[in-house]
């Protein structure tokens, strides 16, 4: 028996790299104003995971998925000894092969993924021009990308409780070497051709670069935000005079049609405050209003409030379901309090509603005074 050296100082640094990328990625997710970094790392994990599969087909031993146990003999074996007396493999056992195999898939499907709900749902990166086609498809995208995520979480715990059982029943040796690179057994060194050393380099450096690049350039067409701000007042100036005197300037996007209407044919009385205008005034903005309305909206906010509307007979924002849902973890003396004073002060938390724009990384809840 001898000390092999079987990971390679790219591949261990490749491993820590993925740790703290999945780490970061998973707890941010919970955070809607992060979103922008879930999107900078998850890009940064995607070029990992692709060097890590031309890395496979490079002839690196030990590291090469020809390498790989995929045996299922195998893998029932490994397992059904996993407390007992099991064989050591210098490389990857059966039971990290298709590990691995798996977290590299799953890892990956759940990077391309989240491109397309970036792109089809929030109309952000590279792939935001799909908002204008496939916006009627983001539930069914976020549920695709959530479960790649969770399946991929799954296997990363079972690959995490592998090597602690291991490392507990066995004493092995696995845990240490994706530390130091070492093993002791009974075959020869892993060595690095120049050419897979010069790889090895990339593999690390352009990951970090991506992620340092996408944070120094947010308009960086990977994660570039499309959604333009609109001005209102050269769209339309009565409405952008007029609705803006007593309250925050609504989107229209954020009401259907008939919502619209409703309101402005009872603008006498309008959440008890006359809010009338004489007809012609009157038509004009309600005319702009219903041709801009939810239901001929492409975005996120307009879409999940008309779903979560249905048949029901709504005027307020802040009375659909969608709204109240999201706003639901936010504590209700909190919209009380000086610094908002309304859950209709929209713009209290969403600096630029005002310009058409509710995006994720700009929500904002003030000081409560
Ligand atoms: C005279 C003042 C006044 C004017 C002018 C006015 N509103 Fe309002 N509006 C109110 C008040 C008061 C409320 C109640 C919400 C609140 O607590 O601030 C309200 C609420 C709303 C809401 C519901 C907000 C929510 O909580 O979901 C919408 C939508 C709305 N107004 C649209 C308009 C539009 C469109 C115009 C322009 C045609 C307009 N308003 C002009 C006073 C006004
Ligand atoms: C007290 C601050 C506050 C006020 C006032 C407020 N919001 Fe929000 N809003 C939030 C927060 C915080 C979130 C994110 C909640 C979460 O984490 O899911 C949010 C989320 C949203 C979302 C979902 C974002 C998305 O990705 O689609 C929409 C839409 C939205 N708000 C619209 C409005 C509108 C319209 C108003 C005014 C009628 C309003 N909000 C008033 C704080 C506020």
């Amino acid at each position: 028996m001898t000390k092999v050296y079987v990971w390679s100082l790219f591949t261990r640094l490749f491993h820590i790299l993925l740790i703290v990328g999945i780490g970061a990625t998973f707890i941010i997710a919970e955070v809607e104003d992060l979103l922008h970094y879930h999107a900078i790392i998850g890009y940064m994990l995607g070029s990992l995971l692709i060097f890590r599969v031309i890395w496979g087909f490079m002839d690196v031993k030990f590291s090469n998925f020809r390498d790989f146990n995929f045996s299922i003999i195998d893998l029932i074996d490994y397992l059904s000894t996993l407390f007992g007396n099991k064989k050591e493999y210098i490389g990857h056992n059966p039971a990290s092969s298709w590990a691995i195999a798996a977290m590299i898939g799953l890892g990956l499907a759940s990077v391309i993924s989240g491109v397309v709900v970036y792109g089809t749902q929030e109309g952000m990166g590279i792939l935001s021009f799909l908002n204008s086609s496939l916006f009627k498809e983001m539930n069914f995208f976020e549920d695709l990308h959530e479960f790649f995520a969770n399946a991929f979480m799954v296997v990363i715990f079972m690959h995490i409780a592998g090597v602690l059982i291991d490392r507990v029943f066995h004493k092995s040796q696995a845990l240490n070497s994706i530390i130091n690179g070492y093993k002791t057994g009974n075959t020869t060194s892993l060595k690095l051709t120049i050419f897979q050393k010069i790889f090895g380099v990339v593999w690390i450096i352009l990951p970090i670069f991506i992620f340092a690049y996408l944070l120094l350039h947010p308009s960086n067409i990977l994660i570039a935000d499309a959604n333009k701000p609109v001005n209102y007042k050269v769209e339309h100036e009565l409405f952008a005079k007029e609705c803006i005197s007593c309250h925050t300037l609504y989107p229209p996007y954020l009401l259907p049609k008939e919502s619209w209407v409703k309101m402005m044919d009872n603008l006498e009385n309008h959440f008890g405050d006359d809010a009338s205008l004489d007809e012609a005034d009157k038509n004009s903005i309600q005319e702009y209003l219903v041709k801009n309305a939810a239901d001929s909206s492409t975005k996120e906010a307009a879409f999940k409030i008309l779903n979560s509307i249905k048949d029901k007979d709504v005027i307020e924002i802040t009375k659909t379901p969608y709204w109240e849902q999201r706003h639901s973890s936010i504590d209700e003396a909190a919209f009380k309090n000086k610094a908002i004073a309304s859950k209709s002060n929209c713009k209290a938390c969403h600096k630029n509603i005002e310009q058409g724009l509710l995006n994720d990384k700009d929500i904002k809840i003030p000081k409560l005074t």
